[in-house]
């Protein structure tokens, strides 16, 4: 099987994890399960999906000099990812992401405290050129400040490689990014706080992939009919990451050069196998875990 080479530009978070019966309501106080401390980070998450799923990853990304970025460091390596440009930010903390899971849903509500996230900077990119080089495609998502993303999307524009951005959480774009993009894969609530499908379309956006949930996904491209992707019905245990998992799968098949309308009903099935298990990284699944 062919090994592509992606480039993930995005964050590292450890994930604390607490199982409640019911996410809680502004001011309310309620009693969950166990902490779990897990490997998150919506970019880390999709550099360990792709990989997992066949990718030869770089990782790009800023962790602190505290231990929970020398966890997050020494499990990128555990997964085979490419760790050159996983920069160390001296005295500051590592990523950190707040999650309730619904037990009856799997359903997550999140804070993140972004900490050395939001030291990736431009020169950053700059500084891993070599990794953009020998790309066929580059995965972006928003847990980073803007600079490190459009200094990721120029790199891949500049030479010639599709961009593929997951705008969450979800901020406003300017058009000159969008329309370097090849591909946006927002969930529903981030098309929405983008403006919505025909807003992102008549915006610039070449090829828009919502994820629906349970619902699966649909692909919208300007002047065609959207085209609607079931996903396989599963009993959802945890829904953290399942949009990172789609994200990672997505960007490996169109890599290995499949079409896109395969390359999407891999990734429905991908996330709905991740939505059947606890954890964000450790419920990502590998190749022969997935079936179309
Ligand atoms: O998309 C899921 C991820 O969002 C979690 O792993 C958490 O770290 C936050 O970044």
């Amino acid at each position: 099987m062919m090994h592509p080479k992606i480039v993930v530009v995005g964050s590292s978070n450890t994930d604390l994890v607490v199982a409640v019966p019911k996410i809680p309501a502004p001011g309310q106080t309620i009693l969950g399960g166990a902490l779990q401390t897990v490997a998150g980070g919506k970019g880390a998450n999709q550099a360990v999906a792709a990989a997992r799923l066949g990718g030869d990853v770089c990782f790009i990304a800023r962790v602190g000099d505290d231990a929970y970025g020398t966890a997050a460091r020494a499990s990128f390596e555990r997964e085979g990812l490419d760790t050159h440009f996983v920069f160390t930010t001296p005295g500051v903390a590592s990523g950190v992401a707040l999650i309730a899971v619904d037990q009856i849903t799997g359903e997550n509500s999140i804070v993140v405290a972004p900490g050395a996230n939001a030291c990736l900077r431009a020169a950053d990119i700059a500084a891993a050129s070599a990794a953009f080089d020998e790309a066929k495609l580059i995965v972006l998502s928003l847990e980073i400040p803007d600079e490190a993303v459009f200094a990721a999307v120029e790199a891949g524009f500049s030479r010639g490689i599709p961009v593929l951005l997951n705008p969450a959480p979800a901020r406003a774009l300017p058009r000159e990014i969008l329309v370097k993009l090849a591909i946006l894969t927002p969930n529903q609530s981030e098309c929405a706080l983008l403006g919505g499908s025909a807003a992102l379309l008549a915006g610039g956006v070449k090829t828009l992939i919502t994820t629906l949930g349970a619902g699966g996904a649909q692909l919208e491209q300007l002047g065609t009919s959207p085209q609607s992707f079931p996903a396989p019905s599963v009993i959802p245990v945890d829904t953290v990451a399942a949009g990172d998992c789609f994200t990672g799968a997505l960007a490996v098949e169109l890599a290995r050069g499949e079409p896109l309308d395969r390359a999407i009903v891999f990734a429905c099935a991908a996330a709905a196998v991740k939505v059947t298990r606890a954890g964000a990284q450790p419920g990502l699944p590998y190749r022969d875990e997935v079936t179309v």
